[in-house]
Protein backbone atom coordinates (compact mmCIF):
# COMPACT_ATOMS: atom_id res chain seq x y z
CA UNK A 1 0.00 0.00 0.00
CA UNK A 2 1.22 3.99 -0.81
CA UNK A 3 2.17 5.81 1.94
CA UNK A 4 -0.42 8.61 1.50
CA UNK A 5 -2.84 5.67 1.53
CA UNK A 6 -1.02 4.13 4.77
CA UNK A 7 -1.20 8.17 5.74
CA UNK A 8 -4.44 9.24 5.07
CA UNK A 9 -5.64 5.42 7.18
CA UNK A 10 -3.44 6.35 10.23
CA UNK A 11 -5.19 9.89 10.28
CA UNK A 12 -8.80 7.99 10.39
CA UNK A 13 -7.83 5.84 12.78
CA UNK A 14 -5.83 8.24 15.02
CA UNK A 15 -8.48 10.79 15.30
CA UNK A 16 -11.42 8.22 15.57
CA UNK A 17 -10.72 7.99 19.43
CA UNK A 18 -11.86 11.49 19.98
CA UNK A 19 -14.99 11.79 17.94
CA UNK A 20 -17.15 9.96 20.61
CA UNK A 21 -15.66 12.32 23.33
CA UNK A 22 -15.14 16.07 22.09
CA UNK A 23 -16.23 17.06 18.40
CA UNK A 24 -13.04 20.16 19.07
CA UNK A 25 -10.61 17.70 20.18
CA UNK A 26 -11.34 15.36 16.74
CA UNK A 27 -11.18 17.92 13.90
CA UNK A 28 -8.21 19.79 16.00
CA UNK A 29 -6.80 15.97 15.72
CA UNK A 30 -7.47 15.62 11.80
CA UNK A 31 -6.94 19.23 10.96
CA UNK A 32 -3.04 18.73 12.70
CA UNK A 33 -2.06 15.48 11.14
CA UNK A 34 -3.28 16.19 7.87
CA UNK A 35 -1.38 19.76 8.01
CA UNK A 36 1.92 18.54 9.99
CA UNK A 37 4.83 16.05 7.93
CA UNK A 38 6.14 15.21 11.59
CA UNK A 39 3.75 12.68 12.07
CA UNK A 40 4.64 10.50 8.86
CA UNK A 41 8.10 11.20 9.53
CA UNK A 42 8.59 9.92 12.87
CA UNK A 43 7.79 6.61 11.00
CA UNK A 44 8.97 6.55 7.87
CA UNK A 45 12.42 7.33 9.37
CA UNK A 46 12.18 5.02 12.09
CA UNK A 47 12.60 7.52 14.60
CA UNK A 48 10.99 5.93 17.69
CA UNK A 49 11.49 2.29 16.46
CA UNK A 50 13.57 0.95 19.21
CA UNK A 51 11.94 2.71 21.95
CA UNK A 52 9.99 0.75 24.17
CA UNK A 53 9.43 3.81 26.85
CA UNK A 54 8.00 6.87 25.24
CA UNK A 55 7.88 10.33 27.39
CA UNK A 56 5.92 13.63 25.45
CA UNK A 57 6.22 16.86 26.93
CA UNK A 58 4.05 19.27 26.11
CA UNK A 59 1.77 16.71 24.57
CA UNK A 60 -1.74 18.70 23.69
CA UNK A 61 -4.69 16.60 23.62
CA UNK A 62 -1.97 13.23 23.41
CA UNK A 63 -2.15 12.90 19.44
CA UNK A 64 1.44 11.80 19.20
CA UNK A 65 0.32 8.39 21.49
CA UNK A 66 -3.12 8.03 19.43
CA UNK A 67 -0.62 8.58 15.98
CA UNK A 68 1.68 5.52 17.25
CA UNK A 69 -1.19 3.78 18.87
CA UNK A 70 -3.15 3.55 15.76
CA UNK A 71 0.36 2.98 13.90
CA UNK A 72 1.10 -0.46 15.86
CA UNK A 73 -2.64 -1.58 15.38
CA UNK A 74 -2.54 -1.39 11.63
CA UNK A 75 0.70 -2.58 11.28
CA UNK A 76 -0.41 -5.41 13.80
CA UNK A 77 -2.95 -6.23 11.56
CA UNK A 78 -1.57 -5.59 8.08
CA UNK A 79 1.91 -6.35 7.86
CA UNK A 80 1.56 -6.26 3.94
CA UNK A 81 0.23 -3.46 3.41
CA UNK A 82 3.00 -1.64 5.84
CA UNK A 83 4.36 1.02 3.12
CA UNK A 84 7.96 -0.93 2.03
CA UNK A 85 9.59 2.08 2.03
CA UNK A 86 8.92 3.48 5.78
CA UNK A 87 10.79 1.67 8.66
CA UNK A 88 8.84 -0.81 10.90
CA UNK A 89 5.88 0.57 12.74
CA UNK A 90 7.38 1.38 16.87
CA UNK A 91 5.89 -1.02 18.94
CA UNK A 92 6.46 1.82 22.46
CA UNK A 93 5.24 -0.78 25.41
CA UNK A 94 4.70 2.64 27.73
CA UNK A 95 3.27 6.26 26.49
CA UNK A 96 3.37 8.95 29.22
CA UNK A 97 2.56 12.48 28.14
CA UNK A 98 2.88 15.59 29.94
CA UNK A 99 0.84 18.60 29.67
CA UNK A 100 0.33 21.84 31.80
CA UNK A 101 -3.28 22.64 29.92
CA UNK A 102 -6.07 20.57 31.87
CA UNK A 103 -8.72 20.28 29.46
CA UNK A 104 -6.30 18.89 26.76
CA UNK A 105 -4.92 16.50 29.24
CA UNK A 106 -8.69 15.73 29.77
CA UNK A 107 -9.26 14.68 26.16
CA UNK A 108 -6.07 12.86 26.15
CA UNK A 109 -7.61 10.68 28.73
CA UNK A 110 -11.43 10.51 27.52
CA UNK A 111 -9.93 9.85 23.88
CA UNK A 112 -7.16 7.09 25.00
CA UNK A 113 -7.84 5.89 28.09
CA UNK A 114 -5.73 3.22 29.78
CA UNK A 115 -4.11 2.88 26.29
CA UNK A 116 -1.54 5.89 27.71
CA UNK A 117 -1.08 7.57 30.89
CA UNK A 118 -1.69 11.46 30.79
CA UNK A 119 -0.38 13.84 33.55
CA UNK A 120 -1.21 16.93 33.95
CA UNK A 121 2.38 19.36 34.75
CA UNK A 122 4.60 21.87 34.52
CA UNK A 123 7.33 20.43 32.34
CA UNK A 124 9.98 22.50 33.74
CA UNK A 125 8.85 21.13 36.84
CA UNK A 126 7.34 17.48 36.30
CA UNK A 127 9.79 13.98 36.94
CA UNK A 128 10.24 12.27 33.72
CA UNK A 129 11.90 9.30 34.95
CA UNK A 130 13.54 7.05 32.78
CA UNK A 131 12.83 6.52 29.43
CA UNK A 132 13.79 5.23 25.73
CA UNK A 133 12.74 7.97 23.87
CA UNK A 134 11.57 11.80 24.86
CA UNK A 135 9.58 14.32 22.08
CA UNK A 136 8.74 17.68 22.15
CA UNK A 137 7.04 18.75 18.97
CA UNK A 138 6.70 22.61 18.90
CA UNK A 139 6.53 23.07 22.82
CA UNK A 140 9.90 24.18 24.08
CA UNK A 141 9.72 27.96 22.49
CA UNK A 142 6.89 28.24 24.97
CA UNK A 143 9.31 28.27 27.89
CA UNK A 144 11.95 30.56 28.60
CA UNK A 145 15.73 30.26 27.86
CA UNK A 146 17.15 29.57 30.92
CA UNK A 147 14.57 26.75 31.34
CA UNK A 148 15.18 25.17 28.17
CA UNK A 149 18.25 24.54 28.67
CA UNK A 150 17.45 23.03 32.10
CA UNK A 151 14.21 20.87 30.65
CA UNK A 152 17.26 19.68 27.65
CA UNK A 153 19.62 18.78 30.68
CA UNK A 154 17.13 17.02 32.46
CA UNK A 155 15.79 14.94 29.52
CA UNK A 156 19.21 14.15 28.86
CA UNK A 157 19.68 12.61 32.30
CA UNK A 158 16.39 10.86 31.66
CA UNK A 159 17.24 8.51 28.76
CA UNK A 160 18.23 5.53 29.39
CA UNK A 161 21.62 4.36 27.31
CA UNK A 162 20.42 4.35 23.28
CA UNK A 163 18.15 6.19 23.96
CA UNK A 164 16.61 9.71 21.58
CA UNK A 165 14.94 12.86 21.91
CA UNK A 166 13.47 14.18 19.04
CA UNK A 167 12.73 18.06 19.04
CA UNK A 168 10.78 19.75 16.93
CA UNK A 169 11.65 23.00 16.66
CA UNK A 170 10.91 26.17 13.94
CA UNK A 171 14.48 27.60 12.58
CA UNK A 172 14.26 31.17 13.74
CA UNK A 173 16.87 31.89 11.11
CA UNK A 174 15.07 31.25 8.02
CA UNK A 175 14.12 34.44 7.30
CA UNK A 176 10.27 34.54 5.66
CA UNK A 177 9.09 31.26 6.15
CA UNK A 178 9.88 31.19 9.93
CA UNK A 179 7.63 34.56 10.24
CA UNK A 180 4.81 32.67 8.70
CA UNK A 181 4.95 29.68 10.89
CA UNK A 182 5.45 32.35 14.41
CA UNK A 183 1.80 34.79 13.17
CA UNK A 184 -0.16 31.25 12.67
CA UNK A 185 0.88 29.84 15.90
CA UNK A 186 0.32 33.12 17.86
CA UNK A 187 -3.07 33.31 15.64
CA UNK A 188 -3.98 29.75 16.83
CA UNK A 189 -2.92 30.55 20.82
CA UNK A 190 -5.39 33.67 20.15
CA UNK A 191 -8.46 31.66 18.83
CA UNK A 192 -8.35 28.66 21.19
CA UNK A 193 -7.27 30.45 23.94
CA UNK A 194 -7.67 33.91 24.08
CA UNK A 195 -3.96 34.47 24.67
CA UNK A 196 -0.67 34.85 22.91
CA UNK A 197 2.20 33.73 25.17
CA UNK A 198 5.63 34.82 24.76
CA UNK A 199 7.96 32.69 22.67
CA UNK A 200 11.77 31.87 22.92
CA UNK A 201 12.52 31.36 19.54
CA UNK A 202 16.05 30.10 17.76
CA UNK A 203 17.84 30.00 14.87
CA UNK A 204 18.79 26.21 14.37
CA UNK A 205 22.73 26.51 14.69
CA UNK A 206 21.35 27.90 18.06
CA UNK A 207 18.92 24.83 18.98
CA UNK A 208 22.11 22.61 18.00
CA UNK A 209 24.43 24.73 20.80
CA UNK A 210 22.43 24.87 23.73
CA UNK A 211 21.53 20.68 22.64
CA UNK A 212 25.36 20.23 23.28
CA UNK A 213 24.97 22.25 25.86
CA UNK A 214 23.01 20.06 27.26
CA UNK A 215 24.83 16.98 26.81
CA UNK A 216 23.93 15.77 23.20
CA UNK A 217 24.89 15.25 19.42
CA UNK A 218 22.39 16.04 17.46
CA UNK A 219 21.24 15.09 13.54
CA UNK A 220 18.75 17.73 12.34
CA UNK A 221 16.22 16.76 9.59
CA UNK A 222 13.83 19.33 7.74
CA UNK A 223 10.14 18.55 8.91
CA UNK A 224 8.11 20.85 6.96
CA UNK A 225 8.06 19.06 3.60
CA UNK A 226 4.41 20.05 1.75
CA UNK A 227 4.26 23.58 4.42
CA UNK A 228 5.54 26.67 4.37
CA UNK A 229 7.40 26.36 7.79
CA UNK A 230 10.73 26.24 8.23
CA UNK A 231 10.23 23.37 10.92
CA UNK A 232 13.27 21.07 11.78
CA UNK A 233 13.24 17.50 13.61
CA UNK A 234 16.30 17.40 15.82
CA UNK A 235 17.33 13.58 16.55
CA UNK A 236 19.07 13.98 19.55
CA UNK A 237 21.32 11.47 21.82
CA UNK A 238 23.19 11.40 24.99
CA UNK A 239 26.74 11.84 24.84
CA UNK A 240 27.79 9.97 27.56
CA UNK A 241 31.76 11.24 27.80
CA UNK A 242 32.28 13.55 30.89
CA UNK A 243 31.03 16.95 30.53
CA UNK A 244 34.16 18.62 31.25
CA UNK A 245 35.68 17.27 27.55
CA UNK A 246 32.86 17.58 25.68
CA UNK A 247 33.28 19.90 22.29
CA UNK A 248 30.41 22.60 22.75
CA UNK A 249 28.96 21.52 19.01
CA UNK A 250 29.98 18.55 17.38
CA UNK A 251 26.39 18.63 15.54
CA UNK A 252 25.30 18.36 11.74
CA UNK A 253 22.34 19.24 9.78
CA UNK A 254 21.29 17.01 6.98
CA UNK A 255 19.82 19.28 3.88
C1 LIG B 1 1.73 23.71 19.87
S1 LIG B 1 1.16 22.68 21.13
C2 LIG B 1 1.81 21.10 20.60
C3 LIG B 1 1.09 19.97 21.28
C4 LIG B 1 1.62 18.59 20.91
N1 LIG B 1 3.04 18.48 21.17
C5 LIG B 1 1.30 18.27 19.47
O1 LIG B 1 2.20 18.28 18.63
O2 LIG B 1 0.13 18.01 19.16
C6 LIG B 1 2.28 23.07 22.48
C7 LIG B 1 1.83 22.43 23.78
O3 LIG B 1 2.85 22.59 24.77
C8 LIG B 1 2.21 22.82 26.01
N2 LIG B 1 3.16 23.46 26.94
C9 LIG B 1 3.81 24.64 26.76
N3 LIG B 1 4.58 24.89 27.84
C10 LIG B 1 4.43 23.86 28.68
C11 LIG B 1 4.96 23.54 29.96
N4 LIG B 1 5.81 24.37 30.59
N5 LIG B 1 4.58 22.39 30.56
C12 LIG B 1 3.71 21.55 29.95
N6 LIG B 1 3.16 21.79 28.75
C13 LIG B 1 3.51 22.93 28.11
C14 LIG B 1 1.07 23.73 25.63
O4 LIG B 1 0.09 23.77 26.64
C15 LIG B 1 0.58 23.09 24.34
O5 LIG B 1 -0.39 22.11 24.57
Amino acid sequence: MSSQATTAALIDAASAPYWSTDLFAYYRARGKLRGDPAFAGILREGLLGESERILDLGCGQGLLAAWLLAARSRSDARPQNWPSEWAAAPRPKSIRGIEMRRRDIQRARDALGQKAEFELADITEAEFGMVDAIVMLDVLHYIDYESQLCVLTRAQAALAPGGVLLLRVSDAGSGFRFTIGKYIDQTVMLTHYHRAPRVYCRAAREWLEVLAAAGFHCTALPMSAGTPFANIMLIARPRRMPRASRPMNDSLIVQ
